[in-house]
């Protein structure tokens, strides 16, 4: 696998491989790689000639300092996991490569960036969209590989394609579960054993809602899940919709395609999880 830690070095080496005509499949991640993140490079070795796997953890989409702080970094261990998969390219930058001082900028990306999880992380779809951005200024994708795990962030930067029509390929990938139902994220490491066990809650109700889904049922189902969560000792529940999948709007019994997406802390650990209602 070849490493590049600057961007002249990187492009310089994509270029060549854009000269012989190779397809560019992109994985964007912050690191602390778990099969979650190796999916999406499995995924990608499949439709593309070359995979490029970024590491950065970006700091314009942590609105909370400490957060930003305590996220894991374990860029030994992810090479060895880069490596074992076969990914092609890792691009590792410094902060200062990538964003010049005092750099304040964003895209318009509407209400999307507003809602959900914009409304409880203020300004965190503004530094997605701008890192995202500048990758793939940087890489040229043919493709890019994102998770469901992460819906809103997928039509957030499916948003900014449309708006700047960037030329690549979006490619929402499954959500990579452990095989107690636990979706995969780096935070999981985070959780002691017991708040490991409560979280469960998330995708056991995501599940129950799946199972019982009736579109005439919408609001009922929502307000069970909420109870149900509430429920749970050492869980607090940030918001739990059932959603237009496409404005991330409250769904009615009308909406053709539904999505629900559930957020909550478990200690002091920030959980997302969803699942496809109505494809
Ligand atoms: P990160 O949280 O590291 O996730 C990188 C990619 O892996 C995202 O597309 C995310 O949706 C996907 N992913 C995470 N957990 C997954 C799971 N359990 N199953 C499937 N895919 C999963 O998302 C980000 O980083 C950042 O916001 C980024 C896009 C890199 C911009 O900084």
């Amino acid at each position: 696998m070849k490493h590049f830690t600057t961007i002249q070095s990187l492009v310089q080496h994509l270029s060549g491989l854009h000269k012989k005509g190779l397809s560019i499949g992109f994985v964007p991640t912050m690191g602390a790689l778990h099969n979650g993140h190796l999916s999406l490079i499995r995924i990608a070795q499949q439709q593309c000639d070359i995979v490029v796997c970024s590491i950065f953890v970006n700091p314009t989409q942590f609105n909370d300092p400490r957060d930003l702080e305590k996220y894991p970094r374990p860029i030994a261990e992810d090479i060895k996991k880069l490596e074992q998969v076969k990914a092609d390219i890792l691009f590792e930058p410094r902060v200062k490569e990538m964003y010049a001082d005092n750099e304040h900028w964003h895209l318009p990306i509407g209400e999307l960036e507003h809602l959900l999880e914009g409304a409880s992380r203020p300004g965190h779809y503004q530094g997605v969209t701008q890192v995202v951005n500048k990758l793939f200024a940087i890489v040229k994708p043919d493709v890019a590989f994102f998770g469901q795990k992460d819906y809103q962030q997928f039509l957030v930067i499916s948003r900014m394609v449309t708006l700047l029509n960037l030329p690549v390929k979006l490619i929402m990938c499954p959500i990579a579960r452990e095989t107690d139902g636990l979706a995969m994220s780096s935070r999981n490491v985070h959780l002691s054993a017991t708040e490991r066990q409560n979280a469960l809650i998330l995708s056991k109700t995501l599940n129950r809602v799946k199972h019982n889904f009736n579109s005439d049922d919408i609001w009922r189902l929502k307000l069970e899940a909420e109870r149900a969560i509430a429920a749970q000792p050492g869980v607090e529940l940030s918001y739990f919709e059932i959603a237009d999948a496409e404005t991330l709007h409250a769904a009615t019994a009308n909406t053709p395609h539904i999505v629900a997406l559930v957020a909550a802390k478990v200690g002091n650990t920030r959980l997302i999880d969803n699942v496809i209602l109505v494809d």
